[in-house]
């Protein structure tokens, strides 16, 4: 038996373990807004990790939106959603937010939530409640994030559903696998933009699957809500499918430079989260100045200034496509903002992640359990606040530490 003062003892022994392993985490607080540059420690180092893809994090007009919002509705939701902390905030932003989708899933609904964590937790355990106990087969990517994990963790425990996972890059397995599978219902969940390689999840086939065995298909974008598709709607536009069988998860606290998350689907589905999502129930609702912040956000996104922001964001990942195809390290293929560089071990990520902090950048080493053992990496991600030059001085920068490592390497 593990008696407190025991705990905290292997609480002490573990956390250092994980520093003999290199896999403590530190904490780094920042002194000013998410931009492009960021004070930490006194030093303005240049930014290349957050997922502030259009850089609207510390946009002028969502600044002033967020103080009117305030002005309006006052800094907290007093209550959940269902008891008095929704408004009419929250009620356009859904709205906006199901017409961002109308197109590719029929008689949309949109739900915000306050997290993308709470609505992957709240979706996948909600949907897998729609059939009695045993009834449920889920699956999930195998690089799918944290969050989709946890949710299908808790359904798997509250439902006693089969979970299975899928490599996105060989979807024949997941075809045998659905074609003896007799559970009624049938999930497959996938990140669209999987978050720590870049890369597209193939959506297209992967519904073409969802028909063909008759299962529903939830995709979390919330690396392609914003940046993909002509307008910024995220995967289904660009990949031009629509289908009621499409659970969509959006997060807001990325490109829409905020905080939140939404899933949307058809109306029906979005009912039954509201009357059975637990996590949805009994949280308390975002204050609504966000909710207020977050429409003016989407007004950018859906806008002019949101073309014009993705246009300058696709340039600067040509730039880096084009220059860094010369670079010795492992790259994985993406058309996106996240361009990681993989280094292997942690050794190496913490080494490299030094000395680009020597000189001046902030783009922090990622190693296990985020990604895989012998995978740790550079996650670069690109904002369109960032220019063609940031971009260009940053390569230059990784070509010559890439040649200290090297070197480093090779007399060790
Ligand atoms: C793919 C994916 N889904 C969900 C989340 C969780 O979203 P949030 O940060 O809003 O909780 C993240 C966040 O990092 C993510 O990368």
């Amino acid at each position: 038996m593990t008696n407190a003062y025991q705990a905290l003892k292997l609480a002490q022994e573990q956390i250092a373990d994980l520093e003999s392993q290199l896999l403590k985490r530190k904490l780094r607080a920042t002194e000013s807004p998410c931009d492009t540059k960021a004070l930490v420690d006194g030093r303005e180092l240049k930014a290349f990790c957050s997922n502030d893809y259009l850089g609207l994090a510390n946009h002028p007009a969502l600044i002033q939106a967020l103080a009117e919002g305030a002005q309006r509705y006052g800094v907290g939701s007093g209550a959940s959603h269902l008891i008095s902390g929704h408004s009419r905030a929250h009620e356009l932003l859904e709205n906006q937010l199901a017409s961002f989708q109308k197109q590719h899933i029929p008689n949309a609904r949109a739900l915000f939530f306050s997290t993308g964590y709470l609505a992957n937790l709240t979706a996948i355990t909600g949907l897998a409640r729609l059939a009695p106990q045993k009834s449920t087969s889920i699956y999930s990517a195998k690089l799918n994030h944290a969050s989709l994990i946890d949710g299908i963790r808790l359904a798997a425990a509250q439902t006693q559903a089969n979970v299975a996972l899928f490599d996105h890059t060989l979807l024949n397995t997941l075809n045998e696998l659905l074609k003896t599978d007799q559970h009624p219902l049938k999930i497959i969940v996938t990140d669209g933009v999987f978050s720590m390689d870049g890369d597209l999840a193939p959506v297209k086939e992967l519904l073409k699957l969802a028909e063909q065995y008759d299962a529903l298909l939830l995709v979390d974008d919330a690396h392609g809500f914003g940046v993909l598709g002509k307008q910024g709607h995220g995967i289904l536009e660009q990949e031009n499918i629509c289908s009621d069988r499409i659970i969509y998860i959006g997060t807001l606290g990325k490109a829409a430079g905020v905080s939140g998350a939404f899933v949307c689907a058809q109306a029906t589905f979005i009912e039954w989260l509201i009357q059975k999502g637990r996590p949805f129930i009994y949280s308390t609702a975002t204050p609504p100045a966000i909710a207020h912040t977050l429409s003016k956000s989407l007004q950018i996104i859906g806008g002019d200034e949101g073309s014009k922001r993705r246009t300058q964001l696709n340039k600067l990942i040509r730039i880096w496509q084009d220059e860094m195809q010369f670079s010795q390290w492992e790259k994985v293929s993406s058309c996106t903002a996240i361009q990681p560089v993989i280094l292997g071990s942690n050794a190496n990520a913490l080494l490299t992640a030094k000395l680009l902090d020597d000189a001046g950048y902030w783009i922090p080493a990622i190693r296990p359990p985020t990604v895989a053992n012998g995978s740790a990496r550079l996650r670069i991600t690109f904002s369109a606040n960032h220019s063609e030059a940031d971009v260009c001085q940053l390569i230059d920068t990784l070509k010559s530490i890439e040649q200290a490592v090297i070197q480093k390497v090779s007399h060790e």
